[in-house]
């Protein structure tokens, strides 16, 4: 079983590199579909729409229409859940309880787990009791498969942010922490928000960070002929070892900017705005 992971997209109109976002994201689906062997499914950990209006899913539905995989979401402090499960009408998320978009996937050796750590009130994640009691009882629902998570704001500390808490609290990390715990059976917990690759540990469960797919976003320092290529995360798992993760790095751009396999509305996109404007990129997260 292989997951893609993208996050951290930002799809928004009327920022300076917002072309840019669209064509990082349709590049990056491209890369994926051009995977051999091909992933089971891709996640998006969230932050899918910067300020999550109806349009920007509506395009970034049509982008992931163009994938050959399923593709699942999780949402982030930008997105906007109703606008969000409406524009992945048919999906697993449709059958999410109104308040929470969290759900599991069970084709697969290994289950998905998709968590809701959103809160209106922070940018930093939340993680109720009530959410809790929802975790547990999925994680209980199949006693025999292993399980991966996948949310938004890291359940770790986070040693190479400004902020090693992405909580509200550590009350609410520690709820999450717990709940993740219970049972054993979940192995890997895969998330974004940070906007850079990093890991960390939940106990014995083994946390990864996606940066962001945006290319103009993520943080870190990279070499000039890797700044305008995105990345994302593959995580392939083994029944004996688990998960293993490798950060790819997209094919590079047709000439101009674009990449053939996908459709018109982000080839079109691709050529503006190809650098964006780095004063812009500042307080993202
Ligand atoms: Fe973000």
């Amino acid at each position: 079983m292989i997951v893609a992971q993208i996050t951290d997209t930002h799809i928004v109109h009327g920022v300076p590199d917002a072309g840019r976002r669209i064509a990082d994201l349709a590049r990056t689906i491209a890369d994926i579909n051009a995977l051999d062997p091909l992933p089971d499914a891709i996640i998006h950990t969230g932050d899918i729409a910067h300020g999550g209006r109806p349009e920007d899913y509506a395009l970034v539905a049509s982008l992931f229409a163009t994938a050959r995989v399923p593709v699942y979401v999780a949402p982030g402090n930008r997105d906007h859940r109703e606008h969000l499960r409406d524009a992945f009408a048919g999906g697993p998320c449709r059958a999410a309880e109104p308040r929470f978009l969290d759900y599991s996937v069970e084709e697969f050796p290994v289950r998905l787990l998709a968590l809701d750590t959103v809160t209106p009130a922070s940018n930093k994640g939340e993680f109720c009791v009530e959410r809790v009691q929802r975790l547990i009882e999925r994680i209980d629902a199949d006693p025999a498969k292993p399980i991966a998570a996948f949310m938004h704001h890291p359940p770790f500390v986070v040693t190479v942010g400004p902020d090693p808490l992405n909580f509200t609290s550590p009350e609410a990390l520690h709820r999450l922490q717990h709940a993740l715990q219970h049972s054993g059976r979940v192995i890997a917990v895969f998330c974004g928000h940070v906007h850079r690759s990093t890991g960390g540990w939940i106990g014995a469960i083994r946390a990864m960070v996606a940066t962001s797919t945006a290319t103009t976003l993520r943080k870190g320092e990279f070499p000039a002929h890797l700044r305008d290529r995105p990345i994302y995360h593959l995580h392939r798992y083994d029944a004996a070892f688990g998960f293993s993760t490798e950060a790819r790095i997209v094919a590079e751009a047709d000439d101009d900017g674009a990449v053939s396999a996908v459709g018109s509305g982000a080839r079109g996109a691709a050529g503006r705005d190809r650098r964006g404007d780095p004063a812009e990129h500042g307080l993202e997260r």
